[in-house]
């Protein structure tokens, strides 16, 4: 069974032999969609790293610099830096920025989570924090991850018991998106979620969600499908292309926001092949499916990825290996974006 997929996707790296070689960014252009990666601007002075991503990608996301606790020091006080740094090189490189992100259980201040605000006082913080990111990045940044993770993972999948549910209660999210809407008329507007990427109970609750949001007026644009995956978990293009289908109907744009497929380390080079076919159909997909407009990848290279500090025993997830050489999976979204019309 293996072997006989594998000769058939062998083909296409024999495809990718004869066809001149093209640029990520190009390609993906051609389809209409964005293709780019989640950066740490602390890794741009690594020049291979650097050339990497304004080669291949049109397209950036802050793996953390934007995110609550990283840019809010203090109550009073915000920190923009390396935020800045990123948006700069994007600029300088004709990329587009993708924001990330104003809601999130994760990565936020410690003066926030531990202080003893009011509820009235932490809405305050919030809204604070979106007018300052929207405003300092009004016009650099076109799309933001307003909410993040805020289905429960667990069965019945719903609203995560979380410090933001518990101050601001449950309909914090159409709060947060009518004051990120309030402080940018302009900017894309999304929620962001794991393991919602093909047809599972996941993804219908977060189908449900944002159709209730959507039902009550709230300004939201699109929903961001993280598509953090194995070789096993990864969605068909079948089932991906039904979610997509779906949140199209209600009027959103889909971004995949987080890809990474997380191989058993060390990577057998069997399922770096599958690997790129997993990378290859979802790529295809997004681009054949309207309403489907980016693909981000989770890091640009192995030797930075998340995945080995927070999945024990997994790796080498990324386009581009520890030495930001191209992986089979790099060529199998070049073969791809080539050959589908
Ligand atoms: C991760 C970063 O990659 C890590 O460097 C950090 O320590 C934790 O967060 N879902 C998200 C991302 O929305 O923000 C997470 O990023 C990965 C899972």
């Amino acid at each position: 069974m293996f072997a006989m997929k594998a000769r058939l996707f062998l083909l296409v790296f024999a495809v990718a032999a004869i066809l001149p070689a093209a640029s990520l960014r190009e390609l993906a252009d051609a389809h209409g969609i964005l293709i780019g990666a989640a950066v740490n601007p602390a890794l741009l002075a690594d020049q291979a790293y650097a050339d990497t991503l304004a080669r291949d990608f049109n397209l950036v996301v802050a793996e953390n610099v934007m995110k609550f606790g990283p840019t809010r020091p203090a109550r009073d006080r915000y920190e923009f830096t390396a935020a800045d740094q990123l948006v700069d090189f994007a600029q300088s490189h004709n990329m587009k920025v993708r924001g990330h992100n104003f809601v999130w259980h994760q990565q936020m201040p410690r003066w926030l989570t531990s202080g003893t605000f009011s509820s009235a006082e932490v809405a305050g913080i919030l809204q604070d924090q979106m007018r300052a990111m929207l405003s300092h990045f009004k016009g650099k940044v076109f799309a933001w991850d307003v909410v993040n993770e805020a289905v429960d993972p667990d069965p019945p999948h719903g609203l995560r018991k979380t410090f933001w549910l518990d101050k601001l209660g449950p309909d914090y999210l159409d709060k947060a998106f009518r004051w990120a809407r309030e402080a940018d008329p302009d900017v894309k507007l999304f929620y962001n979620d794991y393991d919602a990427d093909g047809m599972n109970a996941k993804s219908d609750a977060v189908y449900n969600l944002v159709r209730g949001l959507k039902a009550r007026g709230v300004p939201i644009d699109g929903v961001g499908l993280q598509m953090h995956v194995t070789l096993q978990s990864a969605p068909t293009a079948e089932h991906l292309a039904a979610n997509i289908r779906r949140l199209a109907a209600l009027g959103l744009d889909v971004h995949i926001t987080e890809m990474d497929v997380r191989l058993a380390t060390p990577a057998k080079p069997e399922d770096l092949v599958v690997q790129g076919k997993v990378y290859g159909t979802i790529v295809a997909t997004c681009a054949l499916t309207p309403g489907c407009k980016v693909v981000l990848t989770w890091g640009v290279n192995d030797a930075h990825s998340w995945i080995p500090g927070f999945h024990k025993g997994f790796g080498d997830a990324l386009l581009f290996d520890a030495q930001s050489q191209p992986k089979p999976a790099r060529t199998a979204i070049e073969v791809a974006l080539k050959l589908i019309p």
